[in-house]
């Protein structure tokens, strides 16, 4: 554990490093959780925005695109239940003054009873190796069996209080906490408040205050933005169902327990997509693209092993089925993706409250209905953290020397091909702008000169570079040039006219689209 945790901290230090994140505002020592993306970062998030905006938009011809403002009609925000219920339920430490998500300490214990049991399976494994039962080892082993009891009555007891008729129960969180022997992390003690629910929106007043200023919300998801334009792009696109609406836009959220560097923040980044259906047919629906979605992740290569699937037990109350892809970060299954079934809650509030009728005739049927949702909505910080994780690898080499690499899928790396001149004499440096002139057009190219060969490459490596070339005397004679690869170091001789072609296709989004038809 404390090995993966070093691993974390040498991510966020070479994303800081290496131009793909920044603390917000660096130079007065930064903001708590808001980051700025620097020049590579940039590229590496516009790629993935790209690689699920075309696979959504382009692939889908009955999905299009809006984008829409930040700002709302703050009675948006009440129809949608965020100003009544978009709340954290916190407590405090009274001796280290530290403030903490309830329901984050408990999901933590149980992840302890579950990280037991594991720990205990796999020295069985290592123990009995082929001839391991697991299921036989779950259903017999003492240790196993202790935690596995501990964590379905607290799973149990937790479920119980935060489906409390009213809402959350309060006082019964804080009960667990202390049942449990929860100790806060920087004080070692019990000693905690009452837990209170905070609510998470981002406030601010639009117009001056003389004039009676109205107070709107910094949106929390981008999601509203698509609902209160379901009637707008269903009118003038004759959209027929199903269809969907995607958007990829900023959200803010307050997060009082923000960690783990963008893994949680307080301004992020969406993707969502509302796919509008026939209501009883959402189950269908919400299946197909949970496997869709499953797909896209998996198309990048990083191993199905490193996902899985955490189907909801507290449904939200409009919700009729949700579940979140996770993905295995170096601090454990997080969640990167949530997929619901929203069923026609949103459309029939908005309705409710704005007074127009939001429905949809059916031809087929002839019957009105409001349309039932199924949402897929996911952090673009999220995605990128995932991808710098499973990318990085401090590599030990033949010679005893460790290069540092990020293995970024080369369609979403930032740079695609670097140039270096050898030397800086004898028209290599006019050589190999010329290539990058020619090629500029077709994929991010980098020119390098500063430093030995080696060092070149290093840098390339680590910025996730899958191709750099050299121009060296030969190429003067022949227009040939060294291409080398990333990941396997290799290189190999080959005529500049085939650059192009040799690369274009394996860093292009298109291939990774091709892949998911
Ligand atoms: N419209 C539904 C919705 O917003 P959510 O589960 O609250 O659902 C969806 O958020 C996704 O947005 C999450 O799976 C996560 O990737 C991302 N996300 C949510 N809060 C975030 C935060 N504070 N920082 C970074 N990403 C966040």
């Amino acid at each position: 554990m404390a090995q993966q945790e070093d691993v974390f901290k040498k991510i966020v230090s070479h994303c800081k490093e290496y131009g793909f994140v920044f603390p917000s505002s660096d130079i007065y020592d930064g903001l708590g959780a808001v980051y700025d993306y620097g020049q590579n970062g940039v590229e590496l998030k516009n790629n993935i925005k790209q690689y699920w905006w075309q696979s959504m938009v382009l692939l889908h011809e009955n999905i299009v695109g809006i984008d829409a403002a930040i700002f709302m009609h703050p009675t948006t925000w009440k129809a949608s239940g965020h100003v009544d219920a978009f709340n954290d339920p916190l407590i405090d430490n009274r001796d280290s003054k530290k403030r903490y998500r309830a329901d984050v300490l408990i999901e933590d214990q149980m992840a302890k009873y579950e990280d037991k049991i594991q720990k205990e399976i796999e020295k069985a494994q290592k123990r009995f190796g082929d001839n391991f039962d697991e299921a036989k080892f779950r259903a017999t082993n003492e240790r196993v069996l202790e935690n596995q009891k501990k964590y379905d009555d607290l799973h149990h007891r937790y479920q119980e209080v935060m489906n409390a008729e009213g809402g959350i129960d309060l006082e019964g969180l804080k009960q667990i906490i202390l049942d449990e022997g929860i100790v806060c992390p920087i004080s070692g003690t019990r000693n905690w408040t009452d837990v209170r629910q905070f609510n998470l929106m981002f406030k601010t007043e639009m117009g001056s205050t003389a004039d009676g200023a109205s107070t709107i919300y910094l949106r929390p998801e981008t999601a509203q933005g698509i609902f209160v334009n379901y009637l707008n792009v269903q009118k003038t696109g004759r959209m027929k169902l199903p269809f969907g609406i995607a958007q990829i836009g900023k959200a803010f959220r307050n997060e009082i327990v923000a960690r783990q560097f963008i893994f949680r923040m307080r301004e992020f980044e969406q993707m969502e997509m509302q796919f509008f259906i026939q209501p009883g047919t959402e189950l269908d629906w919400f299946q197909k693209w949970k496997e869709y979605r499953m797909k896209w992740h998996q198309n990048l290569g990083f191993g199905a092993e490193n996902y899985r699937f955490h189907d909801h037990d507290k449904l939200a109350h409009y919700a009729n089925a949700a579940t979140d892809i996770e993905f295995h970060m170096p601090f454990g299954f997080k969640e990167v993706e949530g997929i619901h079934s929203r069923t026609n809650f949103d459309l029939s509030q908005h309705a409710k409250y704005s007074g127009k009728k939001i429905e949809y005739f059916d031809p087929e049927t002839n019957e009105s209905y409001t349309p039932y949702v199924i949402e897929t909505s996911i952090g673009v910080d999220r995605m990128f953290l995932s991808i710098m994780c499973h990318s990085y690898e401090e590599q030990q080499l033949p010679d005893g020397q460790v290069r540092t690499v990020l293995h970024l899928p080369a369609a979403l790396a930032p740079v695609k091909l670097a140039v270096f001149p050898l030397t800086k004499k004898d028209g290599m440096p006019e050589k190999a702008q010329e290539i990058i002139n020619d090629l500029r057009f077709h994929f991010n190219c980098k020119y390098e000169e500063k430093d030995q060969i080696g060092k070149r490459y290093r840098r390339m490596d680590a910025i996730g570079c899958p191709y750099c070339v050299t121009v060296d005397q030969q190429t003067l004679e022949d227009n040939t040039v060294t291409l080398r690869d990333r990941d396997t170091m290799e290189q190999k001789r080959v005529p500049i006219s085939e650059l192009r072609s040799i690369i274009e296709d394996k860093v292009s989004i298109t291939s990774l689209l091709k892949k998911l038809l």
